[in-house]
């Protein structure tokens, strides 16, 4: 294949997933440019991306992607020839609340982009559709739910989406299949399972949990608890994305997975047990840096666990089947369940100041105040 990327737009790239991947791409390939495309909501946080700004491969542009002059723009200027899309509304219980966000900036915004690239990359004959690449980023949720006996999620699993979330994903998806079938635009998809890591915003499962654990605040468990998701760090996510970059079949579709099932109520428990390892070695300075967390009044974490009212509509199960990507790209995650999420536990008390300016809306009236 003579496809090299050179200049790549990433979308969403200020978000959990899409600023590990930018640090990670930057180191990984140092002769690309980063340009990166990010509206800066809630969930996107320009200081995620500290240390790229002052690097002559990178650009933040601060903008949507609703905007098809912007985007257009931008595919012009920087001569893009690949687009790799994060950007999304990804909680599925914002989705549930409040669906309008998830399908303007999920189904339109995803629209958006794909006309824009089809228009400069094949219209205006930029590239053509061997040198250039629309990658987009999906989820395992596009394929519901699954009962405890039933096998993993295959590329070829129907899609079946429960929650407002995964059917604006399912849709995204199905729109970027179309445009490869329709116009030729060069597309590949990958369905990832549950990520976790650095810099995901606390509103997600793991990151809450041990904030709350360090406030001493109740651990809320949805239902019975026993739902099951399939967890992977997140530059594993991003290694397997480059290999589809680089390597993966035009026009496929590939799941990416951890191997690793976990029921919620385990994933809380595993959590409070290495926070109170990490307390029971730590010295004063521990207590006083956290004077609320249980351990510092002689009480483990779990004592906080609090089973809440279930979410609706909550899938019971996800797991990933990744023959493909395995057999194909010679994919595995490097990182253990266990070393991912040692790392992850020590990230979050290392970068305190992250987690709090997000959690008591300073960095939210920051962005109002400087955009
Ligand atoms: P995130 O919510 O942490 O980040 C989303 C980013 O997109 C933010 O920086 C936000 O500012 C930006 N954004 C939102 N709307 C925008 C718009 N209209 N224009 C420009 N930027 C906009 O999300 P995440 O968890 O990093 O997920 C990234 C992608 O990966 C999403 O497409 C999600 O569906 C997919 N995914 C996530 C997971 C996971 O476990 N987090 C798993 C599989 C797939
Ligand atoms: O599977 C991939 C998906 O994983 C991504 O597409 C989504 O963008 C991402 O948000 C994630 O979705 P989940 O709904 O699985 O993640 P969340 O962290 O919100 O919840 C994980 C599980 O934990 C889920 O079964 C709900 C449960 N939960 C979550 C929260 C926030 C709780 O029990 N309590 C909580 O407070």
């Amino acid at each position: 294949m003579t496809y090299t990327p050179q200049n790549i737009l990433i979308t969403g790239g200020a978000g959990f997933i899409g600023a590990n991947f930018c640090h990670y791409w930057h180191d990984a390939h140092i002769d690309h440019r980063l340009i990166v495309l990010d509206a800066l909501t809630y969930a996107g946080n320009h200081a995620n991306l500290q240390g790229l700004e002052s690097s002559p491969r990178f650009r933040f542009v601060h903008g949507n992607i609703l905007d098809q002059e912007l985007v257009e723009g931008l595919l012009r200027e920087e001569k893009i020839d690949t687009i790799v899309h994060f950007a999304a509304e990804s909680h599925v219980d914002r989705s549930i609340h409040s669906p309008d966000g998830f399908l303007e900036t999920n189904i339109l915004g995803t629209h958006t982009l794909l006309k824009a690239a089809r228009g400069v990359w094949l219209d205006e004959q930029q590239h053509n559709a061997d040198n250039c690449l629309f990658h987009h980023v999906s989820t395992d949720e596009v394929y519901g739910t699954l009962a405890p006996d039933d096998p993993p999620f295959h590329e070829t699993t129907p899609y079946a989406p429960n929650s407002p979330y995964a059917a604006s994903k399912a849709s995204s998806d199905h729109f970027v299949r179309a445009y490869a079938e329709t116009y030729g635009l060069p597309i590949t998809i990958s369905n990832c399972s549950n990520n976790y890591g650095p810099y995901q915003f606390p509103e997600k499962l793991i990151p809450l949990i041990i904030a709350n654990i360090l406030d001493g605040k109740p651990l809320p468990v949805y239902g019975d608890g026993k739902q099951i998701r399939d967890w992977l760090y997140v530059d594993d996510h991003n290694r397997a994305i480059d290999l589809i970059i680089h390597q993966g079949r035009r026009d496929e579709a590939y799941n990416i997975g951890g191997n690793n099932e976990w029921q919620n109520i385990d994933i809380v428990l595993k959590v409070c047990d290495l926070l109170d390892g990490i307390f029971s070695k730590a010295g004063e300075q521990m207590s006083k840096r956290f004077p609320n967390a249980p351990q510092v009044h002689g009480e483990k974490a779990a004592t906080l666990i609090t089973y809440v009212k279930d979410r609706l509509g909550h899938d019971r199960r996800y797991a990933i089947d990744a023959t493909k990507i395995n057999g194909e790209l010679n994919f595995s995650p490097a990182e253990t369940f266990e070393s991912g999420i040692t790392k992850t536990v020590q990230w979050y008390l290392d970068q305190e100041p992250w987690w709090r300016a997000i959690m008591d809306g300073s960095y939210q009236e920051w962005i109002d105040t400087n955009y």
